[in-house]
């Protein structure tokens, strides 16, 4: 199958763990040795949002607190490159296009932000449009898509599964600003919407879960359509 895994902020915390890493790049490379072809988007994580709101503060506007989080983005691509070894492409795509030639090679490409207005979360959609995913995984920190924020909200329900429509209006609630795109944003969804992409909402804190969901599993929030 062609995967697209968006690999959240979780994994670049203020400390980068190399273990945890290690233990997500392990799972990538399992998959590849099964024959999935795979293709990684990494969040900009803790050190995005710092810099984000410091220069928020110093008055960068918000296209510019955006372009900070894709290079922050693109650094964490190079982390896991550099986990993955000889299993990944080792250029960054910077846009579409490329990701479709580094694509051809039949390697594990990672790549970060692609343009401001956007999460990577938008940035996994149009990669899974790109390659004709078969699965969009979405590995963040929470067990999936609940009816309000989880953390805001312990006592929030989770959804085994949610329809597009539904996430959208979930989604709503979140702001639409650099560093501040949650789940999901709306672009990222239009994106699932259209191209009608299979698409799972899962917490990769155990990277485990995103074999399971390959192999069929239930695991996380399955979007519908
Ligand atoms: N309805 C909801 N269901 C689940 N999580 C939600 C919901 N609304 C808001 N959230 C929040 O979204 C968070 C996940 O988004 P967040 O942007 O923090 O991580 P990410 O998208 O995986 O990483 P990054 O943005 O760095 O790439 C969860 O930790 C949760 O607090
Ligand atoms: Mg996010």
């Amino acid at each position: 199958m062609k995967l697209v895994v968006k690999a959240g902020g979780y994994l670049f915390p203020s400390e980068i763990d190399t273990g945890d890493i290690r233990r997500f790049a392990a799972v990538m490379r399992q998959l590849r040795s099964r024959g999935h072809d795979i293709v990684i988007v990494t969040g900009g994580g803790f050190k995005a949002r710092q810099y984000i709101e410091a220069v928020r503060r110093l008055g960068g506007d918000e296209a510019y607190c955006d372009e900070v989080g894709i290079r922050f983005a693109r650094l964490n691509a190079l982390l896991l490159i550099s986990s993955l070894g000889d299993d990944a492409y080792p250029d960054v795509p910077e846009t579409l296009q490329r990701l479709r030639a580094y694509h051809q090679h039949g390697k594990i490409v990672v790549l970060g932000g692609l343009q401001p207005g956007q999460s990577t979360n938008a940035v996994a959609a149009l990669a899974a449009e790109t390659v004709g995913a078969d699965m969009l995984i979405n590995a963040t920190d929470v067990d999936g898509v609940y009816l309000k924020d989880p953390k805001k909200d312990p006592s929030a329900r989770r959804l085994e599964e949610v329809s597009v429509k539904d996430l959208m209006r979930i989604v709503l609630d979140e702001k639409v600003e650099a560093g501040g795109y949650k789940l999901f944003d709306p672009i990222a969804i239009k994106i699932i919407e259209r191209s009608k992409i299979p698409t799972w909402i899962l917490n990769g804190r155990d990277p485990e879960n995103i074999l399971r969901v390959v192999e069929g599993g239930k695991v996380g929030t399955r979007v519908t359509f």
